[in-house]
């Protein structure tokens, strides 16, 4: 099966009720571990690359990488540029071959959202290019390691969620494939309990014209998994848990190592540390068995 176009993935999501999951796979382990448990569970999967990971991993790094892994994966696969700001990460990540592109002008008044992200969703278009687009602010608090200069007080500021009319009118003027909203959620870990703002996904998801997408998915509970799907959620993205989980188990992997510790059998374990919780992630937001 393997390369897909994000927006016709999304859309089969919305009509069957499931979320894809979306992993920001910063190296070529988390891709490996992040495939397999694809495979594995016969689901869908997108692949992604934040722009603020690019001091990690340049893209000029990592695009062969998740090209040749979407296109021998043998289930529905597509890669996409993550938070997007700039025109010229943009421009070179269409360049390089991702088949999606998330351009985040969130920071922007509305019109100039707008006017921003209808100029990336033509060009994206003549390339066969699906486009996300955000509306409304899903925060980055400083204290909560997803590296984000705002301030943490900024969480329960609800004046940044997406208002669901405005909504529908983004989408109709910009075109794009897919809207990430605002209700709640939060990038990296939460420093509060969440509370998400479930009427106001379902109003946006009803009134916008493009599948929903969730940002800030690690730390949620199943029930607010299963209530952001029910409610019109079509895309997770996910990274902050999956990225200290894996961390944990390896410290405990090396004080439990008595001689020897090998980089390739470290490496290995990693993979696998990957997939486990990758594949956990698609039986929880139902993608499994949905390829
Ligand atoms: P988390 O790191 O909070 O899971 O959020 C990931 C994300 O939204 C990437 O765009």
């Amino acid at each position: 099966m393997s390369k897909i176009s994000m927006g016709e993935l999304l859309r089969d999501a919305s009509r069957r009720g499931y979320a894809v999951p979306c992993f920001n796979a910063i190296n070529l382990d988390m891709v490996r571990g992040i495939i397999q448990a694809a495979e594995e569970e016969n689901s869908p999967v997108i692949l992604c690359h934040a722009e603020i990971h690019f001091k990690y991993t340049s893209m000029e790094q990592i695009a062969p990488i998740m090209i040749d892994a979407m296109n021998r994966a043998k289930v529905p696969v597509s890669i996409l540029l993550d938070h997007g700001k700039s025109f010229s990460a943009v421009m070179k990540a269409m360049h390089l071959g991702f088949n999606a592109i998330m351009f985040d002008g969130s920071e922007y008044a509305y019109e100039e959202n707008v006017q921003k992200t209808s100029e990336v969703v033509k060009i994206a278009r003549t390339l066969g290019v699906s486009v996300e687009g955000e509306l409304g602010y899903v925060t980055r608090p400083r204290s909560g390691g997803a590296e984000g200069e705002d301030d943490d007080s900024i969480i329960d500021d609800t004046s940044l969620y997406t208002d669901p009319e405005q909504a529908r009118e983004f989408v109709e003027r910009t075109g794009i494939d897919a809207l990430a909203a605002a209700f709640g959620t939060v990038h990296g870990v939460y420093l509060k309990k969440p509370k998400l703002d479930f009427t106001r996904l379902n109003q946006i998801s009803r009134t916008a014209g493009a599948p929903v997408v969730m940002h800030g998915g690690s730390g949620l509970s199943d029930e607010d998994f299963n209530a952001a799907i029910d409610n019109g959620v079509a895309k997770i993205n996910y990274y902050t848990g999956m990225a200290l989980k894996v961390v944990e188990k390896a410290k405990q992997r090396m004080l439990d190592t008595q001689e020897h510790g090998f980089y390739h059998e470290f490496m290995m374990n990693v993979i696998d540390d990957f997939r486990e919780d990758a594949g956990q992630i698609m039986r929880t937001f139902r993608s499994s068995g949905k390829a």
